[in-house]
């Protein structure tokens, strides 16, 4: 296995709006050029041998944004994965979702859960959306699920907590990519991202292209990763 590449990158895809208004667009056209990055981002990652992508896709606190922003979201992702779903069974990308779906608009439900049974058994890459997504929800759902099983104090283990997460089966992710500017976490992957290289890019999230990925995997091949030993 060549530890140069990362087994699972997870990227916070941040600065569509700012992208449109740089441009005096409606934010929604950010959106839009946003999902076009994905499936830039996607290919390239399938191309280059990574096994899992985990994409921030819509956080539990952006359901604090405008109404017709979050039904224009919605709206895209369902284009989205009509569009790509076909595509993603051919090439044995699996889709995957990380976060509560019970909440999401019921067509976006629908077309995620469509998606998730055409593709499952694509063997070459996950592919998780982090959509209605918050880690500390998720570590608290964890947590409800062990008192659920009537779970003794012995049973709470860090493998066993793993395995409550949305993550489970999957390694955790050895590179976080934060586009955009801002240098915070928001709320996603706190457990699974406690190993993460981070790397944190001024590139809007509609402008990264290919470059930008293969200058931030260069970055990540020479980090030095020693999980607290010398
Ligand atoms: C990221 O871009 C996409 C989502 C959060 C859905 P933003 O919409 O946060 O863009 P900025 O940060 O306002 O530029
Ligand atoms: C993080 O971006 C969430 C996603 C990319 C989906 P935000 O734009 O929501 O994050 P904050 O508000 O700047 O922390
Ligand atoms: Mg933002």
């Amino acid at each position: 296995m060549d530890h140069t590449l990362p087994a699972h990158i997870a990227l916070i895809m941040d600065g569509n709006g700012r992208w449109a208004e740089a441009r005096g667009r409606p934010r929604a056209e950010g959106h839009r050029a946003g999902a076009e990055a994905v499936r830039r981002v996607v290919t390239q990652c399938r191309a280059t041998g990574i096994r899992h992508v985990t994409l921030y896709a819509f956080s539990s606190e952006n359901w604090g944004r405008p109404k017709a922003e979050i039904r224009h979201l919605f709206s895209l992702l369902g284009e989205f994965l009509g569009r790509e779903v076909p595509l993603m069974e051919e090439k044995g990308i699996a889709l995957n979702v990380l976060g509560d779906m019970a909440a999401l608009p019921l067509a976006a439900r629908a077309a995620l859960e469509r998606g998730i049974r055409r593709t499952a058994g694509g063997g070459d890459m996950t592919l998780n959306l982090a959509l209605n997504y918050g880690a500390r929800s998720e570590l608290a759902r964890a947590a409800r699920s062990f008192i659920l099983e009537g779970a003794r104090p012995e049973d709470v283990t860090e493998q066993r907590l793993a395995e409550r997460l949305y993550t489970a089966g999957q390694p955790d992710p050895d590179f976080l990519i934060r586009t955009g500017g801002e240098q915070r976490l928001s709320n996603f992957l706190l457990y699974q991202c406690a190993y993460a290289e981070l790397y944190f890019t001024p590139v809007l999230w509609p402008d990264f292209r290919e470059e930008d990925l293969r200058a931030a995997l260069e970055v990540y091949a020479a980090r030095s990763r020693r999980f607290g030993k010398i």
